[in-house]
């Protein structure tokens, strides 16, 4: 198991690319299953959850070529075969959203409950009422989720929960409704990008979507979709997490490919606390010359902070100037990374679903472990501000949400090695 050794403090200064969005990317090569003929998914990043959801895709029938120039080719060659396992979905929770493509288009759907992971308990409940409500049946049989129907029909279908909306929930029911006999009003619909992203994916194949990107989504039911062409929208997430990294380590980085309306509320909150974001030559210019302000955030469905970048904000606060206060609406759990960062000397007090920080001038290196993919992107961004070594244990979590992380900070001055964690031990 590999583990990354950063050498801190490092001040990252140049330029740097946002690759495709992983969160976009899994949900629209889950939807290609609802094409007839071939799809070409464009800028699709190269990650260890890109490689998952290929192998359910091939489970299930579909066949997946990268071709040299990185496209992704997606065919479906046989629909026998409906049942994604436990092994597949256990590996990644987003393999759930070949449920609403498989059930749509071959009317039964075998997928294994996901069960939770280091955020938090992931219910799918609002999913499966989601497909009842377009008349599909559902029971679960041994762990999976067993869902039939005959042609779906479309309905009103409303997806708020405690929490909000569901993200893979409205990937699921959206995919379902386009092949649905008539049409489909979702409420409360997540208005993340990467929804928006799949639904103009879906338009491009031939459904019949409007008001992606709002909470009310209108589907009219066709009879077939047709493979297309596809690009995926830059990860906004490793845009937000690049962001970061420059404010973090006091530098200057300019990002590429990034879309800064998709977000205003990180920006919002890094100008605020004294950070300089200004667009520059088709991409976005972030510098932190002076030590930064303390805040008050609290994440929320899109357009609101993202729960994604909650882990990289407290790392950022923790050598902030003065007391800040994190809250988490989306994922109240998500905060394996806070007893990390204290290793590191953060600051951090946590009061159920609120940490408050208080900002130290310095962290100092540390052994730390990763948890989950956004808080492993923490720890490295710690890792690069921190006085000394900092070793981020069970680095794979990072791996399946950031490309080749090391080398690309790397190129911007930073001194991280990757080690196989038994030479550090
Ligand atoms: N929820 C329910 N019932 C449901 C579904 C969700 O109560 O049926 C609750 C969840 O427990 C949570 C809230 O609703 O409190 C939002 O969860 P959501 O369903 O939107 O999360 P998701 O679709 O499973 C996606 C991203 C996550 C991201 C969340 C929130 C993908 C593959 N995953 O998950 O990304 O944190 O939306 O924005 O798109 C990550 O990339 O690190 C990651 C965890």
């Amino acid at each position: 198991m590999d583990s990354l050794v950063i050498e801190g403090p490092a001040r990252l200064r140049g330029t740097i690319r946002v690759n495709g969005a992983k969160n976009a990317a899994l949900p629209i090569m889950a939807a290609a299953l609802l094409a007839e003929g071939p799809s070409l998914i464009r800028d699709a990043p190269n990650l260890q959850d890109i490689s998952s959801q290929i192998e359910l895709l091939e489970k299930l029938g579909a066949r997946t070529q990268r071709r040299p120039d990185g496209a992704m080719e997606i065919t479906v060659q046989d629909e026998n075969d409906s049942h994604a396992p436990y092994e597949l979905v256990r590996k990644m929770r987003a393999g759930i959203c070949v449920l609403g493509p498989v059930l749509a288009k071959r009317g039964r759907a075998r997928v294994s409950m996901p069960g939770g992971c280091a955020i938090g308990d992931r219910p799918i409940d609002i999913h499966l009422r989601g497909l009842r409500a377009l008349g599909a049946t559902i029971h679960l049989d041994g762990g999976d989720i067993v869902a039939t129907a005959g042609r779906l029909r479309g309905a009103e279908v409303f997806l708020g929960g405690n929490f909000g909306s569901t993200v893979l929930g409205t990937a699921n029911v959206l995919c379902a409704a386009t092949l649905a006999h008539g049409k489909t009003t979702i409420e409360c619909a997540a208005c993340e990008p990467e929804i928006a992203d799949l639904a103009d994916y879906l338009n491009a194949m031939g459904a019949r979507i409007t008001g992606q990107g709002t909470p009310r989504i209108t589907v009219e039911g066709v009879d077939k979709l047709t493979g297309c062409e596809h690009r995926i929208i830059p990860d906004r997430i490793e845009a937000g997490t690049f962001m970061v990294a420059a404010a973090i380590s006091h530098g200057q980085i300019e990002i590429q490919n990034v879309r800064l309306d998709h977000l205003l509320a990180a920006v919002d909150k890094l100008r605020a606390i004294g950070a300089i974001v200004e667009p520059s030559n088709g991409g976005v210019m972030v510098a932190a010359p002076r030590r930064l302000l303390a805040t008050i955030l609290t994440t929320q469905p899109h357009p609101g902070f993202p729960t994604d970048l909650q882990a990289q904000f407290m790392a950022l606060l923790s050598i902030a100037n003065g007391n800040s206060i994190i809250t988490e609406k989306i994922f109240p759990d998500r905060f394996l990374h806070v007893a990390e960062l204290a290793r590191l000397g953060a600051r951090l007090h946590r009061e159920g679903a609120t940490v408050i920080i208080e900002g130290e001038r310095t962290l100092i290196g540390a052994p730390v472990m990763a948890s989950d993919l956004r808080a492993s992107a923490a720890l490295v961004l710690a890792g690069l501000a921190a006085d000394g070594i900092t070793t981020v244990n069970r680095v794979y979590h990072i791996d399946r949400g950031y490309e080749k992380i090391e080398e690309r900070f790397n190129a911007l001055g930073a001194k991280i090695r990757r080690v196989d964690q038994t030479q550090v031990e």
